[in-house]
């Protein structure tokens, strides 16, 4: 996952400012200036039909199967058995509430983006991947920089191209460090990162891993994820969500 869970901090222009991080240093890349300037409202609107309904009902479609298969190792690190195919289904969706966008390239990253997971060293990910200024932590970088080797290993027998693999680095690179989007599909991915963790499935292990209860941990949600979704879309979506969890958990009651 990705994971900002944590202490942001609001700027006057409404973005997060992410701890230890100069918030100017990737919004001035050229990427990032021209996405924004696309895209002047934010939540971005969506400009086709939004689902908010459990993410349960949509499971993902079976044609990325085969990779999958190529992932079943990195796909038992850190979660991410759940993580990953709850994210490809809210995905999914917001590429329907987003046509503009390339569907294959945004749902064969959002498989990938934590593949890297597996291939760190496992007793720092929770050390340091979640702990103190966790979002500048060294195993954070080494995350995404392994999910990028994995996605260049198994992505061109499948037949992809060598074009489309970059453009999966592209993302992968910085999902978790890089406080700006670069593009619509980096902008799903991202959003599709958070999405998943508003599912009660999602709530339950994440909020283990910061070693909170469900009340706290869906508070913050509310008050920390929601307002990083860069898309309306993920936000009607995350915030239906977070209704229905916290019903299911009475979380309202346990606390
Ligand atoms: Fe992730
Ligand atoms: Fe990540």
């Amino acid at each position: 996952m990705s994971t900002p869970d944590t202490q942001t901090q609001g700027t006057t222009d409404g973005a997060p400012a992410w701890p230890g991080q100069d918030p100017g240093s990737h919004a001035a890349d050229p990427r990032a200036t021209a996405f924004a300037a696309a895209h002047p409202v934010r939540p971005v609107p969506a400009t086709g039909p939004v689902d908010t309904s459990p993410a349960a009902l949509t499971p993902a479609a079976a044609d990325l199967d085969s990779l999958w298969k190529a992932v079943v190792q990195e796909t038992r690190a850190r979660g991410n058995d759940f993580h990953l195919p709850i994210s490809l289904a809210y995905a999914e969706r917001l590429c329907r509430a987003y046509p503009e966008a390339d569907a294959e390239l945004v749902r064969v990253t959002i498989v990938l983006h934590d593949t890297g997971w597996a291939h760190v060293d496992e007793a720092r990910i929770l050390s340091e991947g979640f702990t103190g200024d966790w979002r500048k932590a060294a195993i954070r970088y080494e995350h995404e920089a392994e999910g990028c080797k994995v996605a260049r290993r198994v992505l061109p027998g499948l037949g992809y191209s060598a074009a489309f693999i970059e453009r999966v680095c592209e993302i992968i690179d910085g999902h978790d460090t890089r406080h700006v989007a670069y593009s619509i599909e980096d902008a799903l991915v991202r959003d599709a990162d958070r999405l998943w963790r508003f599912d009660h499935a999602g709530i339950a292990l994440a909020s283990s891993w910061f070693g909170m209860t469900p009340d706290v941990y869906t508070d913050r949600l509310a008050t920390e994820i929601i307002p990083e979704l860069i898309t309306d879309a993920a936000v009607q979506m995350g915030t239906a969500d977070l209704a229905r969890s916290n019903a299911l958990l009475k979380t309202g009651v346990i606390r």
